[in-house]
Order: C-alpha cells, then sequence, then structure tokens
C-alpha cells in the first residue's frame, strides 16, 4: 500500500479552504504552515457539495482545481472526497425524498449531515453526476493519490439506517432473495410465536419502535440490509469516481460503530482507513483508553491484514463530548505513534484550521482561530510530522502479523445485545475490549476478527460472548483446535444460528468444549460469588452458567458460594492437539489477565521483549519479510517507566543501544530495531 501511497507515511489533514473563498490570504498562509508543519496530504471535498454545485446542474470547480495545482506546486498530495457526506439545500428543497426517514416513519428535515436516503434513484443520480465530473477533472492529477467515498457513512449522531418507502421495497426484495419462500422466512423467524406468521412479502416492515421491535432475526436482518444497501451506495460511488480514474478508494469508518458491518464494507474498498478520537485524560489512568485506541487500530488493520489509514484524529481536544481535555504534553506524538505501532500508514487530522462560525468552530485543529503557528498544537503536530518523516525509511515494508485473534462479529453484536434475557444489559463491546486488554497489557498483538473470517495462521483464538454461531464457525474452530491452537470462549456462547433460533441438543462445539450448558443464572448485585483459580480469589458478575464436564474435562476453577458451589467456573479441554478453555461466570478483569497469561503461555506466546511490562506499558511489533522490524515501546503513564531484564536492542531512530534496562519518560514511544521475530 505504501507504493500506492507515494512510498512514504501520511501526514495530513482534512482541509475545507472552500470555507475561506473570501480570504485569499488564508490560503497562502496554509501553505506556508503546513509546509512548516510537515504536511504532505490534504483530504479535500468532503461536505463540499453546495461550492462544486452551487446550483442543480451548475459545477464549479475552478476553486479545487486551483488549490489542488497550488498544493502541487508545494509538494502536497491530496485525498479527494466525494461530497455526498452532506447535501445541499436546493436538493432537499427540490426532492425531498433524498432525505432519511425515521424508524418511527418521520422524513427529516434538511440539514446536518449523512440525511441522505442510500436507496433513493434521484439521490444516486444527482451524486453520479457530481462524481463523474469529479473523476474527469481530477483523477489523474499528479497528486491526487486516493479517493475518499463521502464521510463516515451512516454516522448521523442516531441511527444509520433509512426508513423510507422505498428502503421497505428494497428491504423485501432482499428478504425474498435471502429466503426464497415465506416458509422459509416464517421457519427462521420462528413465525408462529404470538402470531407472526408473515403470508405476504408486504407484510414484511423494518423494526419501528412503534411497531415490531420483538424479534430479535428481524432486526438483525434489518441490519444486514442496511449494510448491503450502504454497500451498494458506496459501490456507486466507487464506480461513479473509476469513470475516468483507476485511483485507490478508501471511505472513513468509525471505530466501534454498531450501524453497519465494516468486515462487510470493506470488502468494496482498496484501503481501509478510519477515525480516532480517544478520551485521553478524562481520568488520570490512561490505560483502558489506550487500549479501546489500540483495538480500533488493531480492527482496522486486521481486514486488509494491511496498513490502513488513520484518516482523522485531533491534534488538541474535540468539541462534542460532555467535556473535551487538551492533549497534555507528550500525548499527541505518543498517540500519533500507537497509530503507527499497530500498523497505521498515515497519521491525519480533522482539521488543519478551526472554522470561524457553526457546529465545529471550537474543535480542536491544527491551527486556531488566533496566534497562527505560536501554538503548543503547532508545534505538537510539527514534530509529529519530523518524526513522521524521519520513520518513513524504517517502517517500509513493515507490517503487524499477530498470532493471536479475538473474534469480534457485527452481526453476532446485533444478535446478542437485541435478545431478551439474561439480562438486558449486555455490552459486547466491553465484554471483548476486556478480552483484548490481557493482550495489551502482556505486549501481545491481536488481530480482530469475524466470524467469517479465517483463523488459519494464528495460535490462540479467543471469542468472548460468542452468541450466535455463524454457518461453518462451529467446524472451523473444531479444526483449528482439533490442529493444535488454543481457543478461550465464554458463557452465552453457541447459543443460535444465524437467525437467532437456538441450538437444541446440544452446544455445537460441546465435544471441543467438554462441557455441557445448562442453564444462565443473572442474579442481582447482593448474591455475590467468586471462583479459585490458581489458589487466587476472582470475584464474578452477575452473568452465571451452570455447566457439567465430560470425563476428561479438567475444571480450573469453580464457583465458592451459594446453591451453585462447587460446580465449574472455568475449565480447559484437550481436543486433538490443542485446548479449549472455557469461562462459564462473568470474569473480572484480573481473572482475565491471568487467564490469559496461562493460555498465552502454552500457546508459546510472549512479547518481542519477552518480559514482563509494568501497568501502562505496551509494546507493538511491525514485522518485514525477514522476520527483523520495529518494536514500538509506548509508555502511557504520566510518569516514568522502567523496564528491566530484556536483551539489548538498538533505538531505530537515535542509534543509542539498550541493554538490559530503559527508562521510558511520560507518555512516550520509542522505536527499537528486532533482529527477529519473538
Ligand atoms: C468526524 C467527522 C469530521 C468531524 C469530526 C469531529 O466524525 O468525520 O467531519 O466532524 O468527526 O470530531
Amino acid at each position: 500500500m505504501e507504493t500506492m501511497l507515494g512510498g512514504h507515511l501520511l501526514h495530513g489533514c482534512d482541509y475545507n479552504p472552500e470555507q475561506w473563498l473570501e480570504y485569499p490570504e488564508v490560503f497562502e498562509e496554509d501553505l506556508r504552515l503546513m509546509k512548516a508543519a510537515e504536511i504532505n496530504s490534504v483530504t479535500l471535498g468532503v461536505f463540499s457539495w453546495s461550492v462544486l454545485e452551487p446550483e442543480e446542474g451548475v459545477y464549479d470547480f475552478e476553486w479545487l482545481d486551483r488549490i489542488i495545482g497550488r498544493l502541487w506546486e508545494a509538494d502536497i498530495q491530496v485525498i479527494l472526497a466525494t461530497p455526498s457526506g452532506a447535501m445541499p439545500h436546493w436538493l432537499t428543497q427540490k426532492y425531498p425524498e433524498v432525505m432519511q426517514v425515521r424508524a418511527d416513519g418521520r422524513r427529516n428535515l434538511p440539514g446536518k449531515r449523512h440525511n441522505f436516503c442510500y436507496t433513493s434513484p434521484i439521490m444516486r443520480e444527482k451524486i453520479k453526476e457530481l462524481d463523474v465530473r469529479l473523476s474527469e477533472k481530477f483523477g489523474q492529477r499528479d497528486n491526487v493519490i486516493l479517493w475518499h467515498i463521502s464521510n463516515e457513512l451512516g454516522g448521523n449522531f442516531e441511527d444509520s439506517a433509512c426508513y423510507c418507502e422505498q428502503c421497505q421495497a428494497a428491504f423485501r426484495q432482499w428478504m425474498k432473495k435471502r429466503y426464497g419462500t415465506l416458509k422459509r422466512l416464517n421457519q427462521a423467524y420462528w413465525g408462529r410465536f404470538w402470531s407472526h406468521s408473515y403470508t405476504d412479502w408486504e407484510q414484511i416492515h423494518s423494526p419501528a419502535p412503534h411497531g415490531e421491535w420483538t424479534v430479535t432475526a428481524l432486526e438483525v436482518d434489518w441490519r444486514r440490509f442496511v449494510t448491503e444497501q450502504m454497500s451498494s451506495f458506496c459501490l456507486w460511488e466507487i464506480n461513479a469516481v473509476r469513470t475516468y480514474s483507476k485511483l485507490p478508494v478508501t471511505t472513513n469508518f468509525m471505530d466501534f460503530f454498531k450501524g453497519l458491518d465494516y468486515h462487510r464494507l470493506q470488502r468494496i474498498l482498496d484501503i481501509v482507513s478510519w477515525d480516532s478520537y480517544p478520551q485521553w485524560h478524562a481520568q488520570k489512568d490512561e490505560a483502558p483508553v489506550a487500549v479501546r485506541a489500540s483495538a480500533g487500530h488493531h480492527m482496522m488493520r486486521a481486514m486488509k491484514k494491511q496498513p490502513f489509514l488513520l484518516m482523522e484524529s485531533v491534534p488538541s481536544g474535540v468539541n462534542w463530548r460532555m467535556f473535551n481535555p487538551l492533549k497534555r504534553p507528550g500525548m499527541h506524538m505518543l498517540s500519533s505513534m500507537q497509530a503507527i505501532a499497530c500498523g497505521s500508514a498515515s497519521v491525519q487530522y480533522f482539521q488543519w484550521r478551526k472554522g470561524r462560525g457553526s457546529y465545529e468552530k471550537f474543535h480542536g485543529a491544527v491551527l486556531d482561530h488566533k496566534n497562527g503557528s505560536c501554538t503548543r498544537t503547532f508545534a505538537d503536530t510539527a514534530r509529529v510530522g519530523r518524526r513522521l518523516k524521519s520513520l518513513t525509511g524504517l517502517v517500509e515494508g513493515t507490517v503487524n502479523r499477530p498470532r493471536v485473534a479475538v473474534i469480534f462479529d457485527w452481526e453476532n453484536w446485533w444478535a446478542l445485545e437485541n435478545t431478551t434475557g439474561p439480562r438486558l444489559d449486555i455490552d459486547y463491546v466491553s465484554c471483548v475490549l476486556a478480552h483484548y486488554a490481557p493482550f495489551w497489557e502482556m505486549g501481545i498483538d491481536v488481530d480482530f476478527v469475524g466470524m467469517d473470517d479465517c483463523v488459519e495462521g494464528y495460535t490462540l483464538v479467543a471469542a468472548p460472548l460468542n452468541y450466535m454461531y455463524k454457518d461453518g464457525y462451529a467446524d472451523k474452530i473444531r479444526r483449528f483446535v482439533g490442529e493444535g491452537g488454543i481457543y478461550v470462549t465464554t458463557y452465552f456462547s453457541g447459543m443460535t444460528d444465524e437467525s437467532d433460533l437456538c441450538f437444541i441438543g446440544h452446544h455445537p462445539l460441546e465435544d471441543v468444549l467438554g462441557i455441557i450448558q445448562e442453564e444462565i443464572d443473572a442474579p442481582g448485585p447482593e448474591f455475590e460469588n467468586s471462583m479459585i483459580f490458581n489458589g487466587i480469589s476472582y470475584p464474578v458478575g452477575n452473568l452465571r452458567e451452570l455447566i457439567h464436564v465430560s470425563g476428561d474435562t479438567q475444571v480450573l476453577a469453580c464457583y465458592t458460594d451459594d446453591y451453585v458451589k462447587g460446580m465449574p467456573a472455568l475449565t480447559a479441554h484437550s481436543f486433538g492437539r490443542g485446548t479449549a478453555y472455557y469461562i462459564a461466570a462473568e470474569p473480572d478483569r484480573a481473572l482475565l489477565n491471568a487467564l490469559y497469561k496461562e493460555a498465552a503461555g502454552k500457546a508459546g506466546l510472549k512479547n518481542p521483549l519477552g518480559i514482563p511490562l509494568p501497568y501502562g506499558v505496551t509494546v507493538s511489533l511491525r514485522t518485514n519479510q525477514d522476520g527483523g522490524g520495529l518494536i514500538f515501546v509506548m509508555n502511557f503513564k504520566n510518569e516514568p517507566a522502567e523496564l528491566c531484564g530484556f536483551g539489548q536492542y538498538t533505538d531505530g531512530e537515535t542509534g543509542e543501544i539498550y541493554k538490559h534496562q530503559m527508562i521510558l519518560e511520560p507518555f512516550s514511544c520509542r522505536i527499537l530495531i528486532s533482529e527477529e521475530t519473538v
């Protein structure tokens, strides 16, 4: 991918010069300061529709042409966005059907962004007319390197879906294609329950707060359909920009965004990119924030198993949270390095210059309203730019190749959180992050993969709250463990199939796990319980399965109290050449740390330094083809951290040699050269 993007790490930003056309001196200052901040790429055109096409069919590309030309002279590359993220008022006034309809049937009013119906033929036609022209005019320009389709598809603050009649009709077609006959559909939906069998395809309607919201399978299908419909809109735009251009395409994803299955959407893209806005400094312990940010980066990289782009981040603070801390000294560099450590080929910002008005005028940017380059933020940004520039040669050709996979699956997420019982507050993302955190703390890189993805090549697979088993999943895991893999899964796994129909008779992996699930209890908070693992007592949360074990299953811990006292709470089962762990009760973080330490040991996994890391410190490894690579050592504590007991490493940037010991500055990252992977 580096070659696609010109062979260097990108340091860039969303740039909105169209907001400043009346201030020509601002553009000149921008160019000068971009060079000073080592900005080598900008994203243009996001939300520029009303300037590119001020009236229907009247196009004005002169300003963009001029700016792209000046950027070329300044050796700055351009990521060119299609402007569908926000619609001009002439469009919504003339064709109100392009605006989304909410789940309750109300059509949105004009304004905001991400307010378009992705099914609407008018919307598709109008954006195509513009995209094709952009393709013709700019698709072959020397410094335009990448198409950026729309912006954060589905990210309209509330619900990513449109529920208009055109979407309902498309949904019915989608259902026909999926199920073929109403009989099959009714069976999949357990339709006789509450007399909900369909007798006509026209009876099908999306889930709605004032209509059907009780059928999980319908909810999951609707979300599958929304992903497919949004993907088809995105592909529509991709085809349009490809009319005169062969440039690669991306669209920017958002963290763990529930509205769209990114594992599916990414298939039509050449490059995965995402926008990362961790809430640093909300509390003094930054590790949980670092864990979540790191998980996001690893997920994006794992989608294509190649470097991704950090498309947006903020050099200071955002403006949309209840309170918005600035990045403290060191944090901007550290969080930028974290992205590179986890496989990014860029550090980009939203945005270059703070606008004067409207919703984002107080959102952090490289340039503030006042003081030009004489700010802490500007200096921090320029430092990151210089470091990225000098790192380019070092990181070239390296990518993370984790041996651990954590299953994160959107369809499972939708089904799990929509199902009723055993608790109504199950939080899939928090649970997955709790299972990821021990790896972050041990300094072992992870790929987040979906249930459809291949697990060959991994040594350890963790599958927390893997409630809905997709077709083929159980067989894949049986093979994985049989061939020597370590598999860790939890309570409330393997409950239903892709239609959310419960498995009957047996858990699909009963033979592999060596356990029999009987019941799951969700007692009130006063009913405390715990389990003892390796001599240490760990409290358990309020989801507790009652399980039995088969003869050769090892019971690693039992419940200590209440009517379940003595029943297994944690087990390990040898299957083929591998081992499957089963966590029957909601574990606390300390138990997960202890268990994954043991499982990683069994799998022969350790971090590239081969030492235990102090809390708040982690490492990430980008390897090259020869097995060597770079070890990013990161300290997320606002105090120095000491690392001892490793071998000898050379600092890839300074040439300094570290023998057995190093002190990391507060909020800092060092990049060591690794001769061989551990
Ligand atoms: C992103 C969006 C940007 C900007 C930013 C502010 O979600 O893509 O356009 O609004 O948030 O944090």
